[in-house]
């Protein structure tokens, strides 16, 4: 394509027609309140403002009539009733919370928000909302010399995102996923900014395609949509952590997944048959490497065809899976979207007979080639087709399954534009629209398909969904992988700040393919993988079809070890991450954190992207790089001390560690705790022992720590069923002093705690009493 060579930079190509002019919003005629709503008729469109709580307040524009303000399939939540101050002048208004105010300029109309202090959070200046006659709506932001942007889910690229112009539109990428590949599989149109140690978020609820521009002005940056409305919230914060909190009170939260899939998962495009599987799950048992889940991708499938088996290839699924459960692995087999069209096919014969197919407007079913050849959809914008599609789950919930993987659900298609026709139209619970304002949507719906029919069908224990698309609010349904990564060690680097905005983004159950998905590995990148894998949220090791197979021993027994070693350590810290997803699932906080998160004050943090926090006092600094065994650490405020080797480092100081190719370096925060299990076998993943380190400080410190656990497979939690402790730690130069409050009715294996004084002999107090245990008894 010449499109791929220098004639793209062609000089006759540069374009020569100038700035687009939209349409301002204009000057404001009149308003009212309606319940909790502000409307405001402005001389070129419609605005309504609505307090959602004391510090989140939404904007909703439309540019021909009154804003529609119930058609949001991200938020869950209806607003609060909050009493608000108004204050009306010949130029101004203003409507005040307890946290935040409104600023509105009436002529022409313009929005500013600030704190109670007065301190400003977001403000238009000369632009303010806007539209054009095709459609687009556009909001411009003042930009601020400080500004820095996080979120905006799953993105290429660095952290900090200032600088870039950035698209959501779900797309399946199979390459390159280089830092100019911005619209991936997943779309959520949410950011957050951090300017001088304070934070806001804004969330642009818009389903069409969007934009976000922080690239082509210095003075403002905007956001922006195909079509639909100017839909938006600002979460005042002012800490990334209230941020993020004010987010997924609106988009909701992670339900607590299922232990077993916090552990190891291994997959493959494809293991083929039932004997490669069972050998796959043998070799992890005889060689003692933990695993919880073996993936099964479309090779299962009788052609392709969801919800079947080939009989060949897997005469007997319901013993395989029973047979792995014994061994303490669980199946979790791909689902797609697309249903092959064959007359003889039930599924297929029940989709069109039932009308639960997406349409041309006409009625005529669409057609999409992908693995099974010409397939129809599922209309999941139709409350009765996501009930259809959730019971047909019972298929796999009858053999024992208890997780599906849902792929190319952006939809992908094998044609020009990589997904459906965008004037198909989706029936969208009795508002009919096109696929042109439902894309983003899609893959969140058939999550909501999913996880809903997987959890009717289990009775009482947790589902398990791994999702590849998804819009704002997926957190609800599903983890995210991060799609067809390559082994590359460039991919390795970027998996980390992509990871860590999507924590910020609401999603804390993600990773990527570790090893990378396409090309061939190598027993370094895999190696150097494996042990970043094993603290990022998902850990699964994945490839793809015609490239080198990468399970932990298929580079020899050198480096087999060191991976054994790296799997061993997630399952040894798994107490520490339950109780990380727990405080993900309460307060949508990630597991995963940039240091940004906790040192939002420190600019150094500001975009870091080699190094991660796990939770909020543990700091990870892999390498990432080829043939490399020194690094730069950054550490900030606060006394370190590394894991391995029990050395203290200064915080504040940048460091250079040395890290052999069996070394991962990892900084505990001293003063501060870790919760430890141990690695007992496959079959036995129960946690006997417990022990809860503490990091000697020699100064004075208090660390506060909630630690959580249940039996990690049901909803019993609903009834109590949890052993909950909020823990005061509290050190000085010679004792450690931890107050213990309990909560819940569960008793663990383990009856109580052990306490361990890293680094130094000190006396331990509990709840006042000298001890070196919590007793989980009474
Ligand atoms: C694309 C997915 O991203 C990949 O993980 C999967 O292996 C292939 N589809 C085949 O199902």
């Amino acid at each position: 394509m010449l499109g791929d060579t220098s004639f793209a930079i062609h000089p006759g190509k540069e374009k020569k027609d100038g700035a687009v002019i939209y349409r301002d919003i204009g000057d404001l005629i009149d308003f009212n309140k309606e319940g909790m709503t502000y409307n405001f008729l402005c001389s070129n469109g419609n605005v309504a403002v609505q307090f959602y709580t004391e510090s989140i307040v939404r904007v909703t524009m439309n540019p021909k009539k009154n804003p529609v303000l119930n058609q949001s399939k991200a938020v869950i939540v209806n607003p609060q009733s909050v009493a608000v101050k108004e204050e009306d002048t010949e130029r101004k208004l203003s409507l005040k919370s307890s946290e935040i105010t409104i600023h509105i300029q009436k002529s022409p109309f313009r929005i500013m928000i600030s704190d109670s202090n007065g301190r400003v959070i977001v403000s238009e200046d000369k632009h303010g909302m806007a539209y054009r006659e095709n459609g687009e709506v556009i909001a411009f932001k003042q930009m601020y010399d400080q500004d820095h942007f996080y979120g905006f889910g799953e993105k290429s690229g660095h952290l900090n995102k200032r600088g870039e112009k950035l698209e959501m539109w779900n797309t399946d990428v199979y390459a390159p996923h280089n830092p100019e590949t911005n619209a991936l599989y997943e779309s959520i149109p949410y950011f957050m900014t951090l300017r001088n140690g304070k934070a806001h978020g804004i969330f642009f609820d818009n389903t069409f395609r969007t934009f976000f521009d922080m690239k082509s002005s210095e003075e403002n940056y905007s956001f922006s949509a195909e079509g639909g409305q100017l839909d938006y919230y600002v979460m005042a914060g002012p800490h990334p952590k209230m941020v993020l909190e004010q987010y997924t009170y609106l988009t909701g939260r992670m339900p607590l997944p299922p232990k077993w899939s916090l552990g190891y998962h291994q997959s493959r495009y494809s293991y083929e048959t039932e004997a490669e599987v069972r050998e796959l799950a043998n070799n992890f048992i005889e060689k003692d490497i933990p695993i919880d889940v073996i993936h099964l991708d479309i090779h299962y499938m009788n052609g392709y065809r969801v919800f079947t088996f080939d009989k060949e290839r897997f005469p007997n699924p319901e013993k395989l899976i029973a047979d792995l459960k014994e061994m303490g692995i669980r199946v979790v087999p791909i689902v797609d979207p697309g249903v092959k069209k064959d007359s003889e096919y039930p599924i297929y014969q029940e989709g069109v007979l039932e009308d639960n197919f997406c349409k041309y407007i006409e009625g005529d079913i669409y057609y999409g080639d992908v693995w099974p050849g010409s397939s129809a959809f599922p209309d999941f914008t139709e409350e009765k087709v996501r009930k259809w599609w959730g019971d047909k789950h019972a298929f796999y919930t009858d053999l024992g399954i208890e997780g599906i993987w849902n792929d190319m659900n952006e939809p992908a298609v094998f044609n020009e534009t990589k997904t459906m026709d965008v004037d198909v139209m989706h029936r969208n619970d009795g508002n009919p629209t096109t696929h042109r304002e439902l894309h983003n949507v899609y893959g969140l719906l058939m999550g909501k398909a999913t996880y809903e029919g997987m959890k009717e069908n289990l009775n009482g224990k947790r589902p398990f969904l791994l999702t590849r698309a998804g819009y704002a609010g997926v957190q609800r349904y599903g983890s995210v992988w991060t799609g067809d990564n390559r082994s590359f060690w460039e991919h390795l680097q970027m998996s980390l700040p992509m990871v860590m905005n999507l924590g910020l983004s609401g999603v804390a159950f993600t990773g990527p393919d570790v090893g990378g998905f396409a090309h061939d590995t190598n027993a370094e990148l895999l190696t150097r993988w494996t042990q970043v894998g094993a603290f990022t949220p998902f850990f699964r090791n994945h490839s793809a079809i015609g490239f080198r197979y990468q399970e932990p021993w298929q580079f020899g027994e050198k480096y087999e070890a060191i991976m054994k070693k790296y799997i061993q350590m997630r399952y040894e810290w798994m107490p520490q991450l339950y109780s990380l997803f727990y405080q993900a699932s309460k307060q949508g906080l990630p597991v995963m954190r940039p240091l940004l998160m906790e040192y939002p004050d420190d600019v150094k943090t500001y975009n870091l992207n080699d190094q991660f926090m796990l939770g909020d006092n543990i700091i990870m600094a892999p390498i990432l790089q080829p043939s490399v065994t020194d690094r730069v650490v950054y550490l900030p405020d606060g006394e370190w001390v590394e894991y391995t080797t029990g050395q203290s480092f200064e915080g504040n100081h940048v460091h250079l560690v040395h890290a052999e190719l069996e070394d991962l370096p990892i900084f505990v925060r001293k003063g501060s705790v870790l919760m430890q299990g141990e690695w007992n076998s496959n079959q036995q993943k129960e946690t006997k022992k417990l022990t809860m380190k503490v990091f000697a400080s020699e100064k004075e410190e208090t660390y506060r720590f909630t630690f959580y656990d249940d039996n990690g497979e049901t909803f019993d939690y609903d009834n109590g069923e949890y052993v909950k402790l909020e823990l005061e730690v509290h050190s000085t130069g010679e004792t450690v002093n931890i107050q213990v409050t309990k909560e819940g009715n569960f008793l663990p294996a383990y009856h109580e705690i052990k306490i361990e004084v890293v680094g130094a002999e000190k006396s331990v107090f509990v709840n006042g009493n000298v001890s070196s245990v919590i007793n989980l008894l009474n």
